[in-house]
């Protein structure tokens, strides 16, 4: 839960509102994002890094009022498409601060990225060298780049969200050789300036190892490098993916221990080989904004299915959590309008949509008196909830009300029904 949820005479109350009232003036569903937790985590995350740089993953949640969050924070930002990075563009995000993703970044997304002077470009591919190049020359600009390896850790997490392992889109293989060659490709082209090497081992990772593999192999390749080229890379990039608790139980890796333990091996490789210790970045989305988030809905229908569960129906569901349908994802929720001493029962939270896979959480456990007009609370929705919503059956998609010292305001408006009509004669 987000670090100022409360429960006040019984009703939840995050960043100082209560969610009644939240759900009276914004309707529901609504994704509430406690500002100071948001800000205290980037602060914690600086605090771990204060001599390396903190980049934000804008793909987790990323609106405008979260670039200036950003920005006023002092972090860098990660995009992975033009329309993340005509979202900072359009606050003033410092471009130097921006980090550009993507296994297929278009052309276009490459000329906006190298026109706007982002800070770093992340080379993905073969094509890419060329076509950055290309575009470098014809702009007249010497855009600073790093190569994302494949470091070939197995991540324990779900398969659609681990990428360090070969057989997968993303980077350039390192045991392959795919990754020294994209180095010798890059050098060899003057319009591009090499900083250093990136690598992203996957998502909601919990357990440090597999970090701690990727940044010994690809300290490993800087002295290779050094060796081959004479060149020194200043920059080790290693990516997000740190995973977050969702439920009671899971554990968290804390970021301070991530932090000493990146240093220590980074330190220790380039040390022992005579190689100046590189500025360590890191990448976290969903431990920055997952746990400030919150999703708020009304329940409209209990139902009991003899002798199984109660399904306790919600006024939104798959189209602003997909995640408990595409990765098996768990959440927590609870009764948020009132408190209730009845015993708990067996529960399925689900949407409102055309299909039973629809489920917000598969197996909870609610007080036995839920009954139609409870609001529900569904803890830990910060991150890839919003940023992978969808319209699915014609559903608008929910505000989103930033909360903060008492005070409650729209960051993004609810759609409407005009919203989903436009467009089409
Ligand atoms: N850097 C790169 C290059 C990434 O690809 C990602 C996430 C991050 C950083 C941030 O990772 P984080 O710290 O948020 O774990 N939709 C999935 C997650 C996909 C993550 C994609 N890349 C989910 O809902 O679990």
């Amino acid at each position: 839960w987000p670090r100022t949820a409360v429960r006040v005479g019984g009703a939840l109350t995050v960043g100082g509102v209560d969610v009644r009232d939240l759900a009276r003036e914004f309707g529901t569903p609504l994704y509430i994002v406690d500002e100071e937790d948001f800000r205290s985590r980037c602060r914690d995350y600086r605090s771990a890094f204060p001599d390396g740089d903190v980049h934000y993953a804008g793909k987790a949640f990323l609106c405008r009022e979260v670039a200036r969050w950003i920005d006023q924070e002092g972090l860098g930002l990660d995009v992975c498409t033009g329309g993340e990075l005509a979202v900072a563009l359009s606050v003033g995000f410092p471009p130097e601060r921006i980090t550009m993703h993507g296994n297929n970044k278009s052309v276009a997304e490459l000329e906006r990225a190298v026109t706007a002077g982002v800070g770093r470009i992340v080379i993905d591919s073969f094509e890419e060298i060329d076509r950055l190049g290309q575009i470098a020359a014809r702009y007249g600009r010497r855009p600073k780049v790093l190569i994302r390896v494949t470091v070939g850790v197995e991540a324990h997490t779900h398969e659609f969200i681990a990428t360090a392992h070969d057989d997968q889109k993303f980077g350039l293989s390192l045991s392959s050789g795919a990754a020294a060659e994209a180095v010798r490709r890059v050098l060899a082209r003057p319009q591009l300036e090499l900083v250093g090497l990136h690598s992203h081992i996957g998502s909601q990772i919990t357990d440090v190892g597999g970090f701690e593999v990727a940044a010994r192999r690809l300290a490993g390749l800087l002295v290779g490098i050094r060796d081959e080229h004479g060149v020194v890379l200043p920059e080790l990039d290693l990516g997000g993916g740190y995973g977050i608790p969702y439920v009671e139980g899971d554990e968290a890796p804390d970021i301070k221990v991530i932090a000493d333990g990146l240093r220590e091996i980074t330190t220790t490789v380039c040390r022992s080989a005579g190689l100046p210790v590189p500025r360590l970045i890191v990448e976290p989305g969903r431990s920055i904004a997952g746990i400030a988030g919150i999703t708020l809905y009304e329940v409209g229908t209990v139902k009991d299915v003899e002798g199984l569960r109660t399904y306790v129906s919600v006024d939104g569901g798959m189209s602003d959590n997909i995640r408990t349908a595409l990765y098996g994802a768990n959440y927590t929720a609870v009764v948020a309008s009132r408190e209730s001493d009845a015993a708990p029962m067996l529960s399925r939270l689900v949407g409102k949509h055309c299909e039973s896979g629809d489920m917000v959480i598969r197996d909870l456990w609610l007080p036995s008196d839920v009954v139609p007009g409870d609001l529900i609370a569904v803890a830990g929705t910060g991150a890839y909830c919003r940023s992978l919503s969808s319209n699915y059956n014609y559903l608008p998609r929910p505000a989103v009300v930033a909360v903060s010292k008492g005070a409650a305001r729209v960051i993004v408006r609810r759609e409407t029904e005009e919203d989903l009509l436009r467009g089409q004669p």
